[in-house]
């Protein structure tokens, strides 16, 4: 088989702010929107429309003025949530509704209090409700993995038949194990009508540290598209993290023969920014990003790199956009070289932000021969910090 060409759908934006604490404005979610452009993902899940007016007017925003990607935002198979999901997303170059309803039964009886005929027949009725309305439906049968298969290939079959192209497979609470979801993945493929126009996606959460795991299972075994977060946020223990899912692609090419749209260079930009403005900081090992990804401390491992760095590094860190750009900056650094520094450290900040923080490294430039890049990053973040606050107080005034 060629080389399989993956969606990345992503969900920082939705399920991301399901992040307990975590909540973007609209402002930030623009600002994300745009550097997931820059990434290159295909499919951004701006939001849940009818979960608030905030949610509303930040996918609405994303939709107009974001145009090289799907613009997706989430919706419940009611028609009101379909109505308001059609006003934020109308003016999206493409737009993409996110039908879902739990489909097993632990849903079904404990939280939704219907029979499997009655989550079918509202799946169903919401895609007729929601064709001609935007450019493509995807649906999704929350708690797939804990669903009854028979049960499961039935709803997406009448879902395809009534007008959705995409299906989605999540695996909601983190409970599904890579063989036996690989296997579900599979089931569903065999089984679906229209398989050659349907794209099977997959949605794994993080309960049991198994969501990049289960992904890549599901890729490996037909899934077309996958759904990921920066740096993996998300509810609970979050969701597979999308440059978990890339850089494996990327490092083990041999081993997945898998293509993908992202610009692994935007990556560490990108999740400084989401960890910025989510205000969850990068645990130090996490992978890929962490600031000891590419640390070596054992003399033995030190002693490796210094001859070649493949001894102890399976992956370059100016491919993920790491740089280590030994600027040393001081009094004598001009506004260019403080910018590029930032840039090479992950941050974006807006004009009056980039004003300030550099007025502020001039004033501790001025007593120091050298500004290091932890005095620089308590610069930067005491103005995002202020630049935040002073947001959210305009608010509430
Ligand atoms: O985890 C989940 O089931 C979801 C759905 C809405 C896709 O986030
Ligand atoms: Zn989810």
């Amino acid at each position: 088989m060629g080389d399989r060409k993956v969606i990345v759908f992503d969900t920082t934006l939705r399920d991301g702010e399901q992040t307990p604490g975590v909540n973007f404005d609209k402002d930030s979610k623009y600002r994300i929107a745009k550097q997931l452009v820059s990434l290159g993902v295909d499919v951004i899940e701006a939001g849940f429309p009818a979960a608030s007016n905030g949610n509303f007017e930040a996918v609405k925003h994303i939709a107009e003025n974001i145009d090289d990607v799907v613009v997706a935002g989430l919706s419940r198979c009611v028609k009101s949530d379909i109505d308001k999901t059609y006003e934020a997303l109308k003016n999206a170059k493409k737009s993409r509704i996110h039908l879902f309803i739990a489909t097993s039964d632990i849903h079904l009886k404990y939280k939704l209090k219907i029979s499997r005929d009655e989550a079918l027949k509202m799946a169903v009725d919401s895609v007729k409700y929601a064709s001609g309305k935007f450019d493509e439906i995807q649906f999704s049968a929350e708690d797939a993995s804990r669903t009854d298969w028979d049960f499961l290939v039935k709803i997406f079959n009448e879902v395809v038949d009534a007008g959705a192209k995409i299906i989605n497979i999540p695996d909601t609470v983190g409970y599904a194990v890579p063989k036996e979801f690989e296997k579900l993945v599979e089931y569903v493929k065999k089984h679906i009508h229209d398989k050659d126009n349907v794209t099977i996606s997959v949605h794994c959460h993080n309960d049991l540290g198994m969501a990049v795991v289960n992904s890549l299972s599901a890729l490996e075994n037909g899934a077309d598209q996958v759904e990921v977060t920066v740096c993996g946020i998300g509810e609970r223990a979050g969701n597979a993290s999308l440059e978990e899912v890339i850089m494996a692609i990327n490092t083990r090419k041999d081993y997945f023969n898998l293509l993908h749209s992202i610009n692994t260079r935007e990556i560490f930009s990108t999740c400084k920014l989401v960890s910025e403005l989510s205000g969850i900081d990068l645990q130090p090992n996490k992978a890929i990003v962490g600031a000891n990804a590419f640390r070596h401390t054992a003399g033995i491992h030190q002693h490796g790199v210094i001859n070649n760095k493949a001894t102890y590094e399976i992956m370059r860190p100016e491919d993920i956009g790491i740089t280590t750009d030994h600027i040393s900056m001081g009094k004598l650094s001009g506004r260019n070289a403080f910018e590029l520094k930032l840039k090479n450290m992950g941050y974006e900040l807006s004009r009056d932000e980039m004003n300030l923080a550099f007025k502020k490294f001039k004033d501790v430039a001025d007593n120091k021969k050298i500004v290091n890049d932890d005095e620089i990053k308590a610069i930067v973040d005491d103005v995002i910090l202020n630049s935040k606050s002073i947001k959210e107080g305009e608010i509430w005034v």
